[in-house]
C-alpha cells in the first residue's frame, strides 16, 4: 500500500463525500489490533482517541470479533415488529448496571437525545401539565440533528438552520444562580454533560451536580444526563453520574456501548418511561440483533476485563504524570478516569497534534489550547508512560 493510494482516496473523498468535515488529517487506516492502527502504508499508529471516545476495547478485541462474525453469520436484522433476543438481553443488562427500569435502543448519540427530550416533553403531556422548556449548558454538545442542536449550547452548530425547535434556553455550566433563575413553570428537563467532552473536557462541580438533581426534586421536573460520550466506563465509572451519587430520571448512551457498531440507548426510570405508549415512538434499525450482539459483547469484556476500574485508575496515573511532566506548559489537566483534556498556556494544541502525529500518536484537539485524549480502556500505564514521554518530546 502507498501514498498514491492514499491521494486516489483523498480525491475520491474531495469530489464525492460532501464537504462537512473540510480537510481532514491526511490519514486512512485499513486496520487495527489493541490499541495500534495500521494505516494504507503500513504505518502503525497509537490511538489515544478511540474514534473519538468509541473503541472502548481497542481495536479487533478477539472477543468482540467473534462475537460479531457469529452474529454476521446467523442473522442481522429482522425489525422490531418482532421480538429480539439479543435487544431484550442487552435492555436487561443495562438496566441491572444502572439505576434505570426501561431502555429503547437507537444508532446515534444525537438520536437517543432526541428521544430523551421526546419522552421529557410527552412525561408532562401525559400528565395534562403544560410543561415543556429544557434547560441545557451553554458549550455543551448534545448532536446535530435540528432539535438536538438546538439543544448543544454552541451556536455555531445551528445559527444557519433557523427556525431551531422552540423550548432551549441554556445557562453556564456551574453557575447556580443563573440555573435557579432559568428555572420557571414551563421548565420540563435540565439536560447536561457531567463532564462536557466536545467543548475540552469540562466537568460539572458537585455542588451544581447536587443543586441540579436538588431543583428537578422540589420543581418536580426531569434530569436528563447525557452520557453518549461519558458512559460505558470512560470516566473510572461505568457511569459519569455515579461519580457524583446523583441520580438521573433519563440517561441516553452511543459511542462506547458498540465497541464501533452503531447503537445508543434511552434509559429511564419506570415512572417517565411508562409516558412513550405504543406508536410514540420507534426507529428501523435501533437495537437490530447485531447491534445489540455488539453491546452485549463490550459489557461482558468490560466486566471480564476490569476495564472501568482500568480508566479509573491508568486515567488518575496519566493525568498525574502529565501534570508532573508537563507542569511548564500546562494551564490545566481535567477530567475523569480515561476522559482527559489538556489546557496549554499557550494555543498549541493544533501543532502539538501533528506533532504526536509525527510520533505516530493519534488524539484530538478542542479550538487552539485543549488536548482531546480519550484512549480504548485498554491501555495499560506503560502505555500511558510512552504517551506522555512522547508529548513532552514535542514542547521542544
Ligand atoms: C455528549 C454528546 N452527546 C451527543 C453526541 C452526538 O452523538 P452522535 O454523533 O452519535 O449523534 C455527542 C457526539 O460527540 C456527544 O459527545
Amino acid at each position: 500500500m502507498s501514498l498514491n493510494e492514499l491521494k486516489e482516496i483523498v480525491s475520491l473523498d474531495q469530489k464525492y463525500y460532501m464537504n462537512t468535515f473540510g480537510s481532514r488529517t491526511p490519514l486512512c487506516f485499513r486496520s487495527g489490533k489493541g490499541i495500534e492502527l495500521t494505516d494504507v502504508s503500513g504505518e502503525v499508529y497509537k490511538d489515544f482517541f478511540a474514534g473519538i471516545a468509541v473503541s472502548a476495547l481497542g481495536h479487533s478485541h478477539p472477543k468482540l470479533v467473534e462475537a460479531l462474525c457469529d452474529q454476521v453469520s446467523k442473522l442481522l436484522h429482522t425489525s422490531s415488529v418482532y421480538y429480539v433476543e439479543n435487544q431484550a438481553k442487552l435492555a436487561q443488562k443495562l438496566c441491572e448496571i444502572s439505576d434505570f427500569d426501561k431502555v429503547f435502543f437507537a444508532s446515534t448519540g444525537a438520536e437517543a437525545n432526541e428521544g430523551a427530550i421526546k419522552l421529557a416533553r410527552k412525561y408532562f403531556y401525559e400528565r395534562g401539565i403544560d410543561r415543556y422548556e429544557i434547560i441545557t449548558l451553554n458549550k455543551s454538545f448534545h448532536g446535530r440533528t435540528i432539535t438536538t442542536a438546538t439543544a448543544t449550547g454552541q451556536d455555531k452548530y445551528k445559527a444557519p438552520y433557523k427556525p431551531l425547535t422552540p423550548g432551549f434556553v441554556h445557562v453556564d455550566i456551574n453557575d447556580i444562580d443563573g440555573l435557579k433563575s432559568a428555572v420557571n413553570e414551563h421548565t420540563a428537563a435540565i439536560m447536561i454533560e457531567f463532564i462536557q467532552g466536545e467543548s475540552g473536557v469540562h466537568p460539572v462541580s458537585d455542588e451544581f451536580a447536587k443543586t441540579i438533581r436538588t431543583i428537578c426534586d422540589s420543581e418536580g421536573i426531569l434530569l436528563i444526563d447525557d452520557e453518549v460520550q461519558t458512559g460505558i466506563g470512560r470516566t473510572g465509572k461505568m457511569f459519569a453520574y455515579m461519580n457524583y451519587g446523583v441520580t438521573p430520571d433519563i440517561m441516553t448512551l452511543a459511542k462506547a456501548l458498540g465497541g464501533g457498531v452503531p447503537v445508543s440507548a434511552l434509559l429511564a426510570k419506570e415512572e417517565v418511561a411508562s409516558a412513550f405508549k405504543p406508536g410514540d415512538h420507534g426507529t428501523t434499525f435501533g437495537g437490530n440483533p447485531l447491534s445489540t450482539r455488539a453491546g452485549l459483547t463490550v459489557l461482558d469484556v468490560m466486566e471480564q476485563e476490569d476495564l472501568v476500574q482500568n480508566s479509573a485508575a491508568v486515567g488518575e496515573y496519566m493525568r498525574d504524570m502529565i501534570k508532573s511532566k508537563l507542569c511548564d506548559y500546562i494551564k490545566e489537566v481535567r477530567g475523569m478516569g480515561l476522559m482527559i483534556g489538556v489546557e496549554f498556556n499557550n494555543p498549541i494544541a493544533r501543532e502539538v497534534v501533528n506533532k504526536l502525529i509525527d510520533k505516530h500518536y493519534l488524539v484530538g484537539a478542542v479550538g487552539d489550547s485543549i488536548l482531546r485524549i480519550v484512549p480504548p480502556l485498554i491501555i495499560t500505564k506503560q502505555d500511558a508512560d510512552e504517551f506522555t514521554d512522547a508529548l513532552l518530546q514535542c514542547m521542544d
